[in-house]
């Protein structure tokens, strides 16, 4: 037992697709998804080779693998180009004037692009960029709200080879001169401003300060958006709008190789400074196209909306890349899920009568704290299809999930994967797979995850272990951008040959993947190792509770003992509603799992993305002053009132 992570959450129950959804699927056999499974496995190159027809290439690939994990080189010897993949192929078919981007702002302004229109205004952009001095191989930073410029940026940037490092809109100047350093960023790009909650985000004064501090940037593009004052700098700063006036709409894609570099994208590890993940140009695009075409069931009919943010991975693979590639429509909002109102979401949803949903565990958690009313005033049958990423969803969120948004109609895709993964790894595949709340189910084709222990030994079904993937995949990180060491490092030290992820997992009798968060969110209490989401999900199913975060803190008798914050849905907590959580979570899950401190609070910290910051909990549960990096906390003065609540 001792090097097994206890295994306690049990979820027995299933729900297989609609037999209509199953009819129209892309994937919509059971013998059709194994024979892409085995071939995957057994011919991997075949299968692999067979699969990039999916992309339109200048010239063909040599040599479709060469080397192992961790070195790894895809599609050898082939030239491509990825906003000539998102973009102009399909310029000479019907799709030339379908909506590419459905855009909505804050205020409610909103835009529809055409993949025509989308094509002008990255060609224009690009031909800015070369002006501006910008070549193949450069990095260009991209600090901007959720516009459409944003994705033009990106399909610009690709189009003339430059390496992309977006930085979400809400870190601040030191983490984005940090970025800019870490990648040596020749050209920024920003915008005046954003809007959030009816409030403007300030971007330009950030990116002054950062500039201060980023001696390699030269030049600044920036985007009117909001209209409100900014200091321009003399030959350093331009406006976007002028750029572009008079620019030609001619720029043929470059031709690049299968593995020029496509983006970086800074995120962070448990200690240190972020790392730079760096995407390559054919297997990354590969991956988001397929999997957006396979778990998503993209269709051209289908209005899709993803609700990331594009600063994170998210964004990039499934607003962008993989739904433009597939020619698809895609929906990008700037706004919050609350403003002006609980139900924008479902407003939205309404309006462009979207049929593929897809967000996270963090946002279900607060719709369902704000009420059944809120979706429950919108026509919500245009929905077919809701996806679920970032997180464990908890069962009762997926429950809720279902019933409320999805009229227990939709299949529920539960997608696993990793800023590093690049794109989905182990998903349920909609038309075929019968899911089961809190599970992301089976690894798509191609992908071979295994569980093994902490030696690196594969461990049996429903034996909880380390997560990895045995062999490799197109669309996986190349390096960490300038510390080549420290990817070897993170992802293949610890065991060596195999990819480890970070997070612990179980796979189930079905051979369904149950992942129980990151290991380091895994507790040893009295010898049995728990994970920390399991005790959450069992909370979470109590009717009063909206979310939990549970972390383990110093404890003499066990070793580690269990301290739970917890939010309710409404009212305060006392000390009966303690006793009644208590004997809830033992109810569900085992005198094991007994919490040995209930703390109620309004509200927990949360990155920016929407990750509960266990790191600053464990130290407020331990007494402790929290020390490290804060810098991607959402509010910084959720840690004081914790503190004071207890
Ligand atoms: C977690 C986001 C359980 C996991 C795409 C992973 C998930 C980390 C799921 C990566 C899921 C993401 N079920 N856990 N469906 N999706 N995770 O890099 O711990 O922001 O390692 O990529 O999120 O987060 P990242």
């Amino acid at each position: 037992m001792s090097n097994a992570i206890t295994s306690v959450l049990q979820e027995t129950r299933k729900f297989p697709p609609p037999a209509e959804f199953t009819a129209a699927a892309h994937i919509s056999s059971e013998e059709q998804y194994n024979a892409m499974w085995n071939k995957a496995k057994d011919d991997p190159e075949g299968f692999w080779s067979e699969i990039s027809k999916n992309l339109d290439w200048f010239q063909p690939f040599t040599k479709v693998l060469e080397g192992d994990m961790p070195e790894t080189k895809w599609f050898v010897g082939g030239k491509l180009n990825v906003s000539y993949n998102c973009l102009d192929r399909h310029l000479t078919t019907w799709r030339k004037n379908k909506a590419a981007i459905i855009w909505e702002g804050e205020p409610g302004d909103s835009r529809i692009l055409t993949y025509q229109e989308l094509h002008r205004e990255v060609c224009k952009f690009a031909n800015v960029l070369k002006k501006l001095g910008v070549v193949a191989g450069d990095r260009v930073t991209l600090y901007m709200p959720m516009i459409p410029e944003l994705a033009i940026a990106m399909l610009a940037c690709s189009r003339i080879g430059a390496t992309h490092s977006i930085i979400f809109g809400g870190f601040s100047s030191d983490a984005v001169a940090d970025r800019n350093n870490d990648a040596q960023c020749k050209l920024m790009i920003t915008a005046d401003g954003g809007w959030r909650r009816g409030k403007e985000v300030p971007l330009k004064p950030a990116v002054d300060e950062a500039i201060k501090k980023s001696p390699t940037v030269e030049k600044v593009v920036v985007v009117k958006r909001t209209g409100s004052d900014v200091t321009m700098v003399p030959d350093r700063d331009y406006w976007w709008h002028d750029l572009m006036e008079g620019v030609s709409a001619d720029c043929p894609a470059a031709e690049l190789d299968s593995e020029h570099p496509l983006f970086i994208l800074y995120t962070s590890g448990s200690t240190g400074k972020p790392k730079g993940v760096l995407h390559t140009t054919a297997g990354y695009l590969l991956g988001a196209t397929m999997t957006s075409r396979w778990v998503f069931d993209l269709k051209d009919e289908d209005t899709y909306w993803c609700t990331a943010d594009i600063g994170w991975v998210t964004g990039h693979s499934y607003v962008v890349y993989g739904p433009l590639a597939n020619g698809a429509t895609s929906v990008m909002f700037e706004g919050a899920p609350n403003w002006p109102h609980e139900g924008r979401f479902w407003e939205l949803i309404e309006k462009y009568r979207v049929s593929i949903f897809y967000t996270a565990p963090t946002a279900i958690r607060a719709f369902i704290k704000w009420g059944d009313e809120w979706p429950n005033k919108y026509d919500l049958s245009s929905l077919r299809l809701l996806g679920s990423v970032g997180e464990p969803i908890n069962p009762e969120a997926w429950m809720w999930y279902h019933r409320v948004i999805g009229g227990e109609r939709c299949p529920i895709v539960d997608t696993w994967w990793q800023t590093e993964t690049g794109s989905i790894m182990i998903s349920p595949l909609p038309g075929i797979t019968a899911t089961k709340p809190g599970s992301c189910t089976r690894p798509l084709p191609g992908i071979v995850p295994a569980i093994v222990s902490e030696k690196g030994e594969p461990l049996e079904a429903n034996q909880g272990g380390l997560l990895v993937m045995t062999k490799p995949w197109p669309s996986m990180l190349r390096t960490l951008y300038g510390d080549h060491q420290r990817f070897q490092d993170v992802y293949f030290g610890k065991l060596p040959g195999l990819y480890f992820a970070g997070d612990g997992a179980r796979c189930d009798e079905d051979g369904y993947y149950w992942v129980m968060g990151r290991v380091d969110d895994v507790l040893n209490v009295a010898g049995h190792r728990l994970s920390t989401m399991e005790v959450e999900s069992a909370l979470v199913s109590h009717p009063l509770v909206a979310e939990s975060a549970v972390v383990g803190f110093p404890h003499e008798i066990k070793g580690e003992g269990l301290c739970c914050f917890v939010t309710l849905k409404t009212g305060a907590g006392d000390e009966t509603l303690k006793k009644d959580l208590t004997s809830h979570v033992r109810k569900q899950i085992g005198a094991v799992a007994t919490p040995d401190q209930i703390r109620f609070t309004n509200s927990l910290p949360k990155t920016r993305s929407g990750k509960i910051m266990r790191r600053l909990l464990r130290d407020i549960a331990a007494g402790r002053e929290s020390g490290g990096d804060t810098t991607t906390l959402e509010d910084y003065t959720i840690l004081a009132k914790l503190r004071d609540e207890e």
